[in-house]
């Protein structure tokens, strides 16, 4: 529970941050748009179209094999109309997100590169899993998992000095990234992203899929959507997908079954096996969403 000690770490913390960093003006009006998805068609293509080069890269991977149409897409609006307001919006949002945090900017002990690998394999897993879940908010699922980690974003591009200790504990103790954050400093990546989509205004499930991403059961608002973000993770880790701090590969957190089972009676631990290999062809699909990493 968040008593006043903790309080005061998280502030001590953020005091740390250099500056506040900016979400795309794109990216903030997609995530705006989360809230109400009968916003019109034309609406939407007029907040994409607003960026050229964002434009050109959505256009690029909605005509590529990820979705092999026999018949080029050439306007944002006929991609819209064709693949969907869910698609899109999951599309632009990954595009801008990762431009404004590139993967370019790496520091000695942190692989950008890898970190957004990690990052949307979840975000596929997460989309993977709904589908079987048959759970209706998908494109909130895609979002919140991609951006389930942006506190360590946040530590490694805006509190340096602080993330350096915390790889230095992680690899001097051989300790899980979020262990090592507990040791030095009192709380973790997820609380400090959960901060950072407060100041962000994003939706407030979506801060708390990041708030408890590794305590789903802690969730009160939307438990479902945090304890399948919960799950992606450990699948993407347990296939290796990318690199998010450590090596380490933990098992789902007990409390995620249970509230799985809320949307799937016959779930347990035995699906695991099942969704290892879902995720081995839908990562190989992916391909080309991957690409946009570089
Ligand atoms: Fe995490
Ligand atoms: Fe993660």
């Amino acid at each position: 529970m968040q008593d006043k000690k903790f309080s005061q770490r998280l502030r001590s913390v953020i005091s740390h941050i250099s500056a506040l960093p900016t979400l795309p003006v794109v990216a903030s009006r997609v995530m705006e748009l989360l809230h109400n998805p009968q916003t019109p068609v034309q609406k939407i293509a007029d907040v994409i179209c607003s960026d050229q080069s964002l434009t050109t890269a959505v256009l690029k991977l909605v005509n590529s094999s990820y979705y092999g149409f026999p018949r080029q897409i050439s306007t944002v609006k006929h991609a819209l109309v064709i693949l969907g307001f869910n698609e899109i919006r999951n599309i632009t949002f990954t595009i801008s997100v990762l431009r404004s945090f590139p993967p370019t900017k790496n520091s000695p002990s942190f692989n950008y590169r890898d970190f957004w690998k990690h990052s949307l394999g979840c975000a596929v897993a997460a989309r993977m899993l709904a589908k079987f879940f048959r759970y209706r908010v998908s494109g909130k699922v895609f979002v919140a998992a991609l951006v389930h980690d942006i506190g360590k974003i946040l530590l490694s591009q805006y509190a340096r000095d602080l993330f350096e200790k915390v790889m230095q504990e992680v690899s001097s103790r051989n300790i899980s990234f979020y262990q090592a954050e507990k040791n030095v400093l009192g709380v973790t990546h997820a609380e400090i992203g959960g901060w950072l989509a407060h100041q962000w205004n994003f939706p407030q499930e979506i801060e708390e899929v990041i708030k408890f991403h590794h305590f789903p059961s802690e969730a009160r608002i939307n438990p479902p959507l945090c304890a399948v973000v919960h799950l992606s993770d450990v699948l993407v880790r347990m296939r290796a997908v990318g690199w998010s701090g450590d090596g380490e590969v933990f098992y789902p957190h007990p409390g995620v079954w249970r509230i799985l089972q809320s949307l799937r009676p016959d779930l347990d631990s035995s699906h695991l096996d099942y969704f290892n290999a879902l995720l081995e062809e839908e990562i190989e699909r992916a391909k080309p969403l991957f690409n946009i990493i570089g």
